[in-house]
């Protein structure tokens, strides 16, 4: 019998390939994006006390009340915006919940979405499973800056929305306040819907500005923001996320997000609201601990031949092989994986069609000594 497959193109993506690569040649893993540090203990103790204060069975559709209120507590406090959780937030299953549930209340059959390449991998099945299809705008090294005359020109009248990415994950760019501006001036004159991926949103370094769709009214209106406490509490194993919409475009999400998990893991959603209340400077921390993992990896690899690509936000890090060796990214990482001891991620599998360069994203989210111990390694090359 022969299965008529919805994703002919899909295989198994490339963070359980090299993972398993890195796992069967015991090789250090800076490929999958996940730390291998713990949670904070307060926030590990509240989960075990809600689990044993028997807090185990489902969270109400749209998130545990507790966890609601801190995330309209968030987002004052980050970006002065005021949200209505009741019509305007849900708790989700990690933000790849949230971005495919938001992907299926927007697109239509026959809808187009812009996403920029490198992207992350998820965008493009939600897509084509809600019946669109992805025009894909590239992002150029070594600045990978929005070409804004060139998304404006990709715009139909089949375009429904724009997916953005900041911080972004692989290229560890933001977008600055001129960048969202734009965005906002294109997302309104061509009355387009936005998905805007912050899961990275408190990871930005060197003193810059943390910025939101939320930080711009008139877009924010126009948009869902998806965001995910795996990032920021060091528990990306939880799957625990949110979205924030406009109540309109809330309604629809809610009535997707209860058919596909209805709700999330209840104890999570309780110790993560006590965490947003007990600890609300883990979260505004976040930005110099990861600064200091950048820092100190880029110090250690002061002496390798590779070319180090500037890391603003993320917890990654680009680097070009191009000094070291002539193979094409997907070879080099399995080379470097089996070979040398060291699983990184090929920049190339994140574009529709990839520049001719040899770059690959290297993920800091790791104990110092592992990342000294890496570095090591990538010294030797
Ligand atoms: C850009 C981006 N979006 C979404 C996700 C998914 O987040 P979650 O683990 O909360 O589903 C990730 C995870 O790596 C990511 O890097």
């Amino acid at each position: 019998m022969t299965l008529d497959s919805k994703l002919p193109h899909v295989g198994t993506t490339i963070f359980t390939t090299m993972s398993q690569m890195a796992a069967k040649s015991g090789a250090i893993n800076l490929a999958q994006g996940f730390p291998d540090f713990p949670a904070p203990a307060y926030l590990l103790e509240r989960l075990a006390h809600h689990g044993q204060a028997g807090l185990n069975q489902y969270a109400p559709m749209a998130g545990a009340p507790p966890l609601l209120s801190g995330i309209e507590r968030l987002s004052a406090r980050c970006y002065q915006r005021s949200v209505d959780a009741e019509s305007m937030v849900t708790v989700c299953s990690g933000a790849t919940e949230g971005l495919f549930v938001a992907i299926q209340s927007l697109v239509h059959s026959g809808d187009e979405v812009i996403v920029f390449d490198p992207c992350y991998d998820s965008y493009a099945p939600a897509v084509e499973l809600a019946g669109g299809s992805c025009v894909h705008i590239p992002l150029m090294p070594p600045a990978y800056h929005i070409d804004w005359q060139a998304l404006e020109s990709s715009i139909t009248p089949r375009t429904r929305c724009i997916i953005v990415n900041s911080p972004h994950n692989p290229t560890a760019t933001c977008l600055d306040r001129a960048g969202w501006l734009e965005l906002e001036r294109i997302v309104l004159k061509h009355q387009l819907w936005l998905i805007s991926d912050e899961v990275y949103e408190h990871i930005v370094f060197d003193g810059a500005e943390r910025l939101s769709a939320s930080c711009f009214p008139a877009l924010a209106e126009r948009t869902a923001i998806v965001s995910s406490f795996g990032k920021s509490f060091h528990c990306t194993g939880w799957k625990l996320g949110y979205v924030i919409a406009p109540p309109e475009l809330t309604a629809e999400f809610r009535k997707i997000h209860q058919y596909v998990t209805f709700s999330s893991f209840t104890p999570a959603q309780y110790a993560i609201a006590d965490m947003l209340t007990e600890h609300p400077e883990h979260i505004d921390e976040l930005g110099s601990f990861y600064q200091q993992k950048r820092d100190l990896f880029v110090r250690e690899l002061a002496g390798s031949r590779l070319t180090l690509l500037p890391s603003a936000g993320t917890y990654f890090l680009l680097a070009d092989y191009s000094a070291i060796s002539d193979l094409d990214d997907m070879a080099f990482c399995r080379w470097l994986t089996t070979e040398r001891g060291v699983a990184a991620i090929p920049l190339s599998v994140f574009y529709q069609s990839p520049p001719d360069t040899r770059i690959i994203r290297l993920c800091f989210a790791k104990g110092d000594d592992t990342l000294i111990a890496a570095a090591e390694k990538l010294c030797q090359l």
